[in-house]
């Protein structure tokens, strides 16, 4: 594949400082590297720019940082875009989670329906209305279904960027009273952490790609490392105790590689500053090795 590395400093979707060094300390963890031994090409585009957040002030404290959040987020849209018309496969470093909501804008367009895969602890479904911390981090995937704050939800002026029905969700186990309204409402297929202790993570994965390929054109992962459990991924902003393992992760990353659904990927939510050794961020390259093909034998 030809992959195209987009990295997203962004800190600005909610309150912990170091989380725009994901990208670097992704990099560091040796990814490029991890990539071309598995032979294929990769061009890494730098940075996206974003505001520091000691310069952005806040006038709404729901949407904390909201329009330094839309000014990165289309910045990020524009990049994305490029590399889909070049027709590489892009692969997007947080970052906090609210970088979904660029991503998503940039690589939706290219299809009529895109499935989106988001493997997190939480639903990221809060709005300005529903959301008990006002971080903009905890909304991307309401914002992409077209429900939230208006500069957010028009990124590249068009909404909804993702159906309902083509979202599947993987590793919940901390969702607040309103995004639990809206996946019943919006009928979003979500495996918790029961669905994946009771039926395993090879059932969970093999019902997931078969329920996206039947009604999609692309598939885009959303890792937040904080789907993991935090014994495996300690360095996150948001840790839920009894998550999902290191092992099944891999075993998820290479469901996918071998089932060749995905179009596009970002690794999200990798803090250094609260990480032990850079961890997270070598769990991150060793399960995009997974993702991306690389075999023991
Ligand atoms: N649900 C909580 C909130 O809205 C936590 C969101 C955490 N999101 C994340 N991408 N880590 O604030
Ligand atoms: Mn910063
Ligand atoms: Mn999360
Ligand atoms: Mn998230």
């Amino acid at each position: 594949k030809n992959i195209s590395v987009i990295g997203v400093p962004m800190d600005l979707g909610q309150m912990r400082r170091g989380v725009d060094m994901g990208p670097s300390a992704i990099r560091y963890a040796g990814l490029l590297e991890r990539l071309e031994a598995i032979g294929h090409t990769v061009t890494d585009l730098g940075d996206i720019q974003i505001d520091q957040p000691e310069r952005v002030h806040t006038a709404d404290t729901n949407l904390r940082n909201l329009d330094a959040v839309v000014k990165g987020s289309t910045a990020l849209a524009d990049q994305v875009k490029k590399v889909k018309t070049d027709g590489d496969f892009p692969l997007i470093l947080g970052g906090d989670h609210s970088i979904a909501i660029g991503s998503l804008a940039g690589i939706s367009s290219s299809y009529e329906n895109l499935g989106v895969i988001w493997y997190d602890a939480h639903g990221d479904l809060n709005t300005g209305d529903t959301s008990p911390s006002g971080n903009i981090h905890g909304m991307p995937l309401a914002v992409s279904l077209g429900i939230g704050h208006e500069d957010l939800v028009n990124i590249h002026d068009y909404t909804p960027k993702v159906k309902p029905e083509n979202i599947v969700i993987i590793g919940a186990r901390s969702l607040d009273e309103g995004e639990r309204v809206l996946i019943k409402e919006r009928g979003i297929r979500v495996y918790t952490m029961h669905e994946v202790d009771r039926m395993g993570m090879t059932k969970v994965i093999e019902e997931s790609i078969e329920y996206l390929k039947g009604r999609t054109d692309g598939v885009h992962l959303s890792l937040d490392l904080d789907g993991l459990d935090p014994n495996d991924a300690p360095g996150v902003g948001t840790p839920v105790i009894g998550g999902i393992s290191y092992r099944e992760s891999h075993l998820a990353m290479e469901m996918l590689a071998e089932a060749d659904i995905l179009t596009s990927a970002e690794f999200v939510e990798v803090n250094p500053i609260l990480d032990e050794k850079n961890k997270t961020a070598t769990v991150a390259v060793a399960l995009v090795g997974s993702l991306f093909g690389e075999k023991l034998l």
